[in-house]
């Protein structure tokens, strides 16, 4: 066994499939991944997580096997590696491990300007949240079609939706990227019986501005404009059974996507790059 492979699959159960669906949560050692775990553990569903950080995928799984006596499946893995797609779907189907519902969630935002960050650092969130997205999509999909069922949720954002100020300068096209894949998928894979969900959040409580460092930023913000996880997840999973293509989570950010909808462009856009600097670092 190779080291990648030492860190990429622990604690994997040898178990035979039990008889319900399952899911798998990229990104679920916090915030808004972890919230998705705790509502298809809810719901009855069967788990596989993954992220990095081992003891808080054990943490996760541990918490959710006890309260809802489902089977959880923790994999360690690195979604920034090119073959993590590839040895993760390759993993499971050895472990007739079959999956039902997806949500590419594992996801951050790279501070500063463009030039500010070594390519490499682009180029792993690219990975994360673009390539890898597509490709665990490309490989669980086939075996969702045969099945004639699957959920597909892909995490994006409603910086995808509004016009992108200064600063973190592929997240927002990556979003954008997200949904316009997610709404095309969607539209492909409806008779099938799949349902695919670009869930598009704005601000909300989770790790996510600690990883990026604008955590004192986001002081700047008034309470009205966040939102928690748990509510987050909660009607993500309610957007993805009703077959909602885009789903924006909150009364105020649908607000915001309406506004930039319809007020001229160059008000909004002074408005985006008023309000960016407020909490985009660059
Ligand atoms: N919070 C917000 O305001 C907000 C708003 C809109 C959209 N979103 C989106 O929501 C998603 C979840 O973010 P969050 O807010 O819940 O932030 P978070 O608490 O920081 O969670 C991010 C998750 O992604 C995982 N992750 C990051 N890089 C990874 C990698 N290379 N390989 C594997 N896993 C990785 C992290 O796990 P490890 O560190 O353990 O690997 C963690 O579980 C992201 O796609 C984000 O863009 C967040």
């Amino acid at each position: 066994m190779t080291s990648h492979e030492k860190e990429f699959y622990v604690n994997v159960p040898n178990a035979s499939r039990v008889n319900s669906r399952t899911a798998l949560i990229t990104g679920a050692s916090s915030g808004i991944g972890e919230a998705f775990a705790e509502v298809f553990a809810a719901h009855g569903f069967d788990l596989v997580i993954t992220a990095r950080r081992e003891d808080r995928l054990r943490a996760v799984a541990a918490r959710l096997e006890e309260r809802y006596r489902i089977r959880v499946l923790v994999c360690v893995a690195d979604h920034a590696r090119q073959d993590t797609a590839e040895r993760l779907s390759t993993e499971l189907a050895a472990r007739g491990l079959t999956i039902d519902a997806l949500v590419n969630n594992a996801g951050y935002g790279v501070p500063g300007t463009f030039v500010a960050s070594p390519w490499q650092r682009h180029q792993d969130m690219l990975q994360v949240m673009v390539v890898g997205l597509a490709e665990l999509t490309h490989r669980l999909l086939p075996g969702m079609i045969d099945r004639g069922y699957g959920r597909i949720i892909n995490v994006a954002s409603l910086a995808g939706l509004v016009p992108a100020p200064a600063g973190h300068t592929l997240y927002a096209a990556a979003k954008a990227l997200v949904i316009k894949f997610s709404e095309a998928l969607a539209n492909e894979v409806r008779k099938h019986n799949i349902h695919v969900t670009a869930v598009c959040p704005g601000f909300t409580i989770s790790e996510f501005h600690d990883v990026t460092g604008t955590r004192e930023q986001m002081k700047n913000l008034p309470p009205w404009m966040w939102l928690d996880s748990p509510t987050v997840a909660r009607q993500g999973f309610e957007a993805v059974m009703a077959g909602t293509p885009i789903y924006i989570n909150g009364r105020v950010n649908r607000s915001i996507a309406l506004l930039v909808r319809y007020v001229p462009e160059r008000v909004v856009k002074a408005i985006g790059r008023r309000f960016g600097r407020s909490y985009r670092k660059a």
